[in-house]
């Protein structure tokens, strides 16, 4: 009991911590569940706002360990509790789900092994406006009264928390929105984007418009790289000029440095015309080099003399000929790490890497999601001439949960891909075609949540050669809960 005080007290702090510390409403709802699922150990859990446009009434803003093949099945039995929380402001607690009265229309409940099922309204003063549900196969710890009076000041402070941050947000999109006005940001209609990761590089962009500074785009492969070149172009002094892209990767070492610079009538065998190279033809305008890090060695000393000099020579010449272009580069590959291995020179690292721009993989910037599926849906719907308008809330969330390792673009193809499939005005999860073998796992069922979770946290620090702060990020928590759970397992 003394423990359980302590731990009771030691929760409710946090959270009043929280109140202050996090901001964005987004995080702090993770966080809400995170402090509800450790505290009473539950396997599942997820927290909804209530909203009216909403079938149900209702909106699933964040969720843990809900498998999103099995989203729709699990709302089943989970929606009519959290209805009847939301409609009467009252927790919902049992430990025998199966035997449950209340739930005796949901046989999912049995079907899933739900055994304990906690729900817990949000409320500000007498208005409830959204709650935390929580359940799990075993039994809940134990419950009793000093545990409902901590669940209700837990839906109190937590409700506190979440309107401030709401509140928060209202006053940042109004800044935003003003800005707006004034016509700050916001140049580029066809990239979409609004989280604070994705707009911080738009800004560097912006900065970049209006001179020639060279540009090294980073980020993994789908993440824009190419639009964002292409935008840096556009809207910068040589708009209406030519835009070159040439793929590094995707030219023969052999012909490349040809392609590039061009060559003279009987420059080699089968060189029965002149040619000329891209960066003759990106004259005037930009040339943008994309997997940069796979320019063989010696045209990496060719281009830094373009860069450096402004010069080049066709191959097979010999007199200098002078090129005024803009220099974008891009690459998928740590070229910090290349240099490091002697496979890219250093100087020229430096000289195309005045600014450098990264752009945030997809499952770093979630909040877009809803925005780029709109973006897309709207698109494809045009181009396949179908009759798609909206999106199932069920489908949404399992585009939330994923992880998109393919970024943009496979966020795009699966969109397409849906509309085409899609037989009515609206995705449902049936039409989305996601990489669903990476959720499964084959996991023995005689081992503890607490061994699985173990097991999972150790296979993922080895993959990420030890570092915890990926280990965090790819498991979806936070630095601190990991930190604390190898503290616990001696770690440390
Ligand atoms: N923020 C964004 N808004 C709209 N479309 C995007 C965005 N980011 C990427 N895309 C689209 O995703 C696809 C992949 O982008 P791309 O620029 O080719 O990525 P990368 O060069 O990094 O591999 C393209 O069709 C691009 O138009
Ligand atoms: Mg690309």
């Amino acid at each position: 009991m003394e423990q359980k005080h302590k731990d009771n007290f030691n929760t409710l702090y946090e959270i009043a911590r929280s109140i202050n510390s996090i901001l964005e409403p987004e995080d702090l709802l993770e966080r809400v569940l995170e402090i509800a699922m450790t505290h009473l150990s539950a396997e599942r859990g997820f927290v909804i706002l209530a909203d009216s446009n909403k079938e149900n009434g209702y909106d699933v803003v964040t969720m843990k360990n809900f498998s999103s093949q099995k989203t729709s099945n699990d709302y089943a039995a989970s929606s009519s509790v959290v209805i009847s929380v939301l409609n009467t402001g009252e927790a919902v607690l049992t430990f025998d789900a199966p035997n449950d009265e209340r739930f005796e229309s949901s046989t999912s409940i049995i079907a899933q092994k739900i055994l304990s099922i906690i729900c817990v309204p949000l409320k500000i003063g007498e208005r409830t406006f959204g709650a935390v549900y929580l359940d799990s196969g075993t039994m809940l710890k134990e419950f009793n009264d000093e545990s409902l009076k901590f669940l209700t000041i837990f839906g109190n402070l937590a409700g506190i928390a979440i309107e401030n941050a709401k509140r928060y947000e209202e006053l940042r999109s109004q800044n935003e929105r003003l800005k707006n006005e004034t016509g700050a940001i916001c140049l580029f209609e066809n990239i979409i984007g609004k989280s604070d990761n994705w707009k911080k590089a738009l800004e560097i962009v912006q900065r970049v418009l209006d001179n020639d500074v060279a540009v090294l785009l980073t980020g993994e492969s789908g993440t824009g790289k190419e639009l964002i070149a292409r935008a840096i172009h556009d809207n910068g002094a040589r708009k209406g000029l030519a835009f070159v892209a040439v793929n590094c990767s995707a030219i023969p070492e052999t012909l490349i440095e040809s392609e590039l610079f061009g060559y003279v009538r009987g420059a080699f065998t089968g060189a029965n015309t002149a040619k000329k190279g891209l960066v003759e033809v990106a004259d005037g305008g930009t040339l943008f080099l994309d997997e940069i890090s796979d320019l063989p060695f010696l045209l990496q000393s060719k281009l830094l003399r373009l860069l450096q000099e402004k010069e080049y020579r066709r191959i097979g010449e010999t007199a200098n000929r002078s090129a005024d272009i803009r220099v974008v580069a891009a690459t998928n590959k740590d070229l910090r790490n290349e240099v490091k291995k002697g496979a890219f020179r250093e100087d020229l690292f430096f000289r195309l890497n005045v600014v450098n721009i990264h752009l945030p993989p997809l499952r770093e910037r979630k909040e877009d999601i809803p925005l780029l599926a709109e973006h897309f849906l709207k698109r494809s719907a045009k181009m396949y001439k179908r009759p798609v308008e909206s999106i199932h809330p069920d489908a949404m969330q399992m585009m939330l949960v994923n992880q998109w390792q393919g970024n943009v673009r496979e966020f795009q193809n699966v969109i397409e891909r849906a509309v085409v499939l899609c037989r009515g005005t609206q995705l449902t999860p049936n039409d989305l075609v996601l990489d669903v073998s990476r959720h499964e796992s084959a996991l023995p069922n005689s081992m503890t949540l607490e061994e699985i979770e173990r097991q999972i946290i150790e296979a993922t620090l080895e993959d990420l050669d030890g570092n915890r702060r990926r280990t965090a990020e790819k498991l979806g928590v936070s630095l601190r809960w990991l930190q604390y759970r190898l503290k616990e397992w001696n770690k440390d």
